[in-house]
């Protein structure tokens, strides 16, 4: 399993590291997943710096194709990995629906993680109109097509199902629909047994037992969920204390 905290645009140095240092502390003791910390880009390193040595890693929410040059505001994955980022967020919807990202930037940016010696997670995930359609598996299909590298594999990417309305709204995919979806991303995935496929969406501690109990669901891509240390590390103890 794999808790991934997505802290999006929020904290500043002393909030932040406050809640880094309190997820370390308490993430230490004897939990059995992976526990992922993505600050926002300017405090990847402070954190990184405050979590050295515990079982927590840290990770970016978004990289650029590109390894350098003139692309100004952007952050290329080698900067992440030279800060001690282990993972790379890509193609999350906020970015995918603000920054007009498709599948073929999205498919280059995970390819830089790679290039950088990251794990991509890369985000796939339908709209509310998209599955009031019924066309929810046909849009997570072409996503998983065009945005995974040819070289993903369980080694260098993880998958994160975030259904679009899901995010931030309270509003969770009942367990039928995530375990369905789940199931359909599996089947498409080139590494079929053992590529992660982390659910996001409104995960929080009193629905994450059941969710991460779910077939194919390998753990969670937390948002608002993750700014609390004592949320946070209790959805990480429903995936570590099975
Ligand atoms: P949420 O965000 O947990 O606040 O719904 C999830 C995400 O966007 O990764």
């Amino acid at each position: 399993m794999l808790i991934a905290g997505n802290w999006k645009m929020n904290m500043t140095r002393a909030d932040g590291l406050a809640l880094a240092g309190a997820v370390a502390s308490g993430a230490s003791a004897d939990l059995d997943c992976d526990v992922l910390i993505c600050p926002p880009a300017t405090l990847i390193w402070p954190v990184a710096e405050a979590v050295a040595g515990s079982a927590v890693a840290v990770g970016g929410q978004d990289c650029h194709p590109a390894a350098h040059g003139a692309h100004t505001g952007d952050i290329a994955a080698e900067m992440l990995a030279d800060l001690g980022c282990g993972y790379a967020i890509v193609g999350h919807s906020e970015r995918r629906a603000d920054h007009g990202e498709g599948d073929a930037v999205v498919r280059a940016k995970a390819e830089a993680a790679h290039r950088a010696g990251l794990t991509a997670i890369v985000c796939v995930g339908e709209t509310g109109a998209e599955r009031d359609a019924g066309k929810a598996n046909e849009v997570v299909a072409r996503q998983i097509k065009g945005s995974l590298p040819a070289a993903a594999d369980a080694t260098n990417t993880v998958v994160a199902y975030e259904p679009v309305w899901a995010i931030g709204t309270g509003k969770t995919a009942t367990p039928a629909d995530v375990a369905d979806m789940h199931g359909h991303i599996r089947s498409l995935l080139p590494d079929q047994d053992a590529m992660r496929i982390l659910y996001g969406g409104s995960v929080k501690p009193g629905n994450a037992a059941e969710l991460l109990a779910l077939d194919d669901v390998d753990g969670a891509l937390v948002g608002g969920a993750s700014l609390k240390a004592e949320d946070f590390l209790a959805i990480a103890g429903a995936a570590g204390g099975a």
